[in-house]
Order: structure tokens, then C-alpha cells, then sequence
């Protein structure tokens, strides 16, 4: 009967506080390390089921507008698991180098690289093995361990049916893609003319003012000017590359830039506050990546990870992942208020002020 359930029947709590080894002969060590990684896997659960929640309100084909500021809520409580694991990794530091070692040989070859709940929130957010360090494939891990089956094939089922779902980044990038530019919608008949005339534009004006900061730059005696003009003319190519892909302009980039530019319009407020979640939500992701490596800098040192790999020096390269990458490179192209394409059909965002 529920109304007679205790606190510790409703949470479980007889099975959970009987999972940390308890019974053997686990050292005070060896429990702390133990109920740290178990603290972490409850928290990857729920950073998952809050991202499926956000996820499912994204896929609708349709967004309607008071769903965005759900979908901001659910990724808001990843970011601030996300913070809070950060700063978890200190309790696990109290561990020394010399406590580790007592205990690291039982092990044997199990690491946090087998956590298969850290693999799904990584494609469920849509790490793929290509922007991964090459030789170290997780899934490929997860097929062989599967072939013992039992929980192993269970887990391995779990990934691939999450493989085969579109990620955070694509239904994002599908929903920018909807993004109205200049007032214009992707269907309506004159669109791609607007979308061209914005980007080209905006392009133009990316490029006079590289070619102003390198004269400034020469006028002020900078050497070594031929690099620096490699420099700029390379990232005006690279954002020249970044909105027309292959010849043909990305209109969920176009999209995106467009909602970075004229952030401050009223019908954009909630696109650009879920782009700064989604980009918020990545850079915690980063940070936790980022304070586990030198938490396990501190108590290995260099020596090679349980798991087989490099171990800090792989870890390290873990930290240029990123998932939502066009919300990070859109940051590299944007240009000052002053010198954007003039807004046009302002009235259509809610905008009173005055087009230029
Ligand atoms: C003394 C504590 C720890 C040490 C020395 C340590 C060390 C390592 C090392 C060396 C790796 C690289 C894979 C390998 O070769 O094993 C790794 C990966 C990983 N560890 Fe830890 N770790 C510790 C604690 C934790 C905790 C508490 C968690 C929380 C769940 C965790 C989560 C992970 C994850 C998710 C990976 C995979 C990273 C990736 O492949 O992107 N680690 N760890």
C-alpha cells in the first residue's frame, strides 16, 4: 500500500546502500572510489533522461513556440549536473597517488571508458567515431564485449538503437534551417534570392573588414604581414566555406548566423536563448572532460589507463571534441552591430525600431 511506504521503500534505499561493497573486504579507499563513480552513473541517468525529454520536444515536425522554453529547461539541468559533476571530481582527488595503487591492480581492465551510460548522452548529442581519437572506438569495444552477451549484448542493443536516432545536432541543425531570414520563411517563393542577398552580403562585409584590420596592422608595424594576411584571408575562405558549402548556401547556417546578428529582435529571443543553452550545455561538457583529466593527471600521473589507452595524453585530445561545431564556428565570423546587412521586414519580428 503506497501510504504505508517509508522513505527508504520509495527510494530504494535497502538495494542502492547495498551496492558499494559493502560485504567484501573493500578498504575505506576503495568504498570512496567505489560510491564516487556510482554518484557520477546516477547523475549520467538522469543527465539522459532529460536530454530523451528534450529531444522528443525537438523532433516535432512543428516546434511549437512554448515548447522552446521546456526544451531550455531540460538542457539547463544537464548544464547544471554538468557543473555540479565538475566540482565532484575534488572528492575523488582526496584520493593519493599511493591509496590508488593499493587497490588498482583489482581492476584489472575496467575504466570509465566502458561507462555506457557517459557513450549514449555522447551519441545521443551526436559525437561520431570520426571526430573521435581514432584508435579508441568505444562501440567497437561494446560489440566485443557483447559477444559474451547478457548484459553486455543489452548494453551494446542500447547504443545502437541510440546510433541510430538523429542526434541533438542534426534536429537542431534541421530546426535553424526554419530559422525566417529577413523576414523571409524557407518556403515562401522569393527566399532563396533573400537568403543569397543576406549572405553575400554579410560576406562582403566579412571580408573588407579583414582587409582593413591587415592594413591597420601593417600601418602599425606588425611583421611578419604575409603570414598575418595568410591568416585573415584563410578565415575569410573558411567562413566563405562555412555558409556556402560545396557552392550551395546552408540555409541552417545562414540561419543561425542570421539569429547571432540580430540577437536583440523579439521573435528570435527564444531561438537565441536555446542556442546559448545548447552551447552552454557543450562548454560544460568540455569543463567535466577537462577537470577529470587533471584530477587523473594528479593520481596517475602519465602512466597508462586501466583501460589500455595513453591515458592523460588521450584524455587531452578528448577536449577538442565538440558536438554542436557550427555554434561554436558561427562565433569565429560574426562582425560588429554596425557594419551588418541592413534588417529588412523588421515589423515581421516583433520589432518596432527603425530598419537601416
Ligand atoms: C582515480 C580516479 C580516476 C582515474 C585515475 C581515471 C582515469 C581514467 C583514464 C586513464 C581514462 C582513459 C581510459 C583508460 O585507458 O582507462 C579514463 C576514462 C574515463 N573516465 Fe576516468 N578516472 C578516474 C575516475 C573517474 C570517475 C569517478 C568517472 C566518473 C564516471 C570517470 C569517468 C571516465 C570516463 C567517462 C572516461 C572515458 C573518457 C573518454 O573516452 O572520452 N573516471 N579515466
Amino acid at each position: 500500500m503506497s501510504g504505508s511506504k517509508t522513505y527508504a521503500d520509495y527510494l530504494e534505499l535497502h538495494t542502492l546502500l547495498s551496492l558499494q561493497g559493502n560485504d567484501s573486504e573493500l578498504s575505506n579507499d576503495e568504498q570512496h572510489f567505489m560510491i564516487v563513480h556510482q554518484v557520477f552513473e546516477l547523475w549520467f541517468r538522469l543527465v539522459i533522461i532529460e536530454l530523451k525529454a528534450a529531444r522528443s520536444l525537438l523532433l516535432q515536425p512543428v516546434l511549437p513556440e512554448d515548447d522552446v522554453p521546456r526544451i531550455v529547461h531540460h538542457l539547463n539541468r544537464c548544464i547544471e549536473i554538468f557543473r555540479l559533476m565538475t566540482s565532484q571530481w575534488k572528492v575523488m582527488e582526496t584520493l593519493t597517488p599511493q591509496d590508488f595503487l593499493a587497490f588498482r591492480e583489482g581492476l584489472g581492465t575496467a575504466s570509465g571508458f566502458e561507462s555506457y551510460q557517459m557513450r549514449e548522452l555522447e551519441l545521443m548529442l551526436g559525437l561520431k567515431q570520426s571526430q573521435r581519437v581514432q584508435e579508441m572506438d568505444p562501440l567497437a569495444h561494446f560489440r566485443k564485449l557483447a559477444e559474451r552477451g547478457g548484459r553486455d549484448a543489452e548494453v551494446l542493443k542500447i547504443l545502437e538503437a541510440e546510433e541510430q536516432m538523429p542526434t541533438m545536432g542534426e534536429i537542431l541543425s534541421k530546426w535553424l534551417s526554419r530559422t525566417p531570414i529577413q523576414g523571409s520563411l524557407a518556403h515562401d517563393e522569393n527566399d532563396e534570392e533573400i537568403v543569397s542577398e543576406f549572405v553575400n552580403s554579410y560576406l562582403s562585409e566579412h571580408k573588407r573588414i579583414g582587409e582593413r584590420a591587415v592594413e591597420r596592422m601593417a600601418e602599425n608595424g606588425v611583421k611578419n604581414m604575409d603570414a598575418v594576411r595568410e591568416r585573415f584571408e584563410s578565415a575569410h575562405a573558411a567562413a566563405n566555406d562555412f555558409l556556402i558549402p560545396d557552392g550551395k548556401i546552408s540555409r541552417a547556417r545562414a540561419g543561425l548566423l542570421f539569429i547571432e546578428s540580430y540577437r536583440e529582435l523579439p521573435l528570435l529571443t527564444w531561438p537565441r536563448i536555446l542556442i546559448d543553452t545548447f552551447v552552454e550545455l557543450e562548454q560544460s561538457l568540455v569543463l567535466f572532460r577537462t577537470h577529470h583529466v587533471r584530477m587523473v593527471e594528479r593520481i596517475i600521473g602519465r602512466r597508462v589507463g586501466t583501460g589500455g589507452s595513453s591515458g592523460v595524453d588521450y584524455l587531452d585530445a578528448t577536449l577538442k571534441y565538440r558536438v554542436f561545431s557550427d555554434l561554436w564556428t558561427v562565433r569565429t565570423l560574426l562582425i560588429k552591430k554596425e557594419s551588418l546587412p541592413g534588417l529588412i521586414n523588421s515589423e515581421f519580428y516583433g520589432f518596432a525600431g527603425k530598419e537601416n
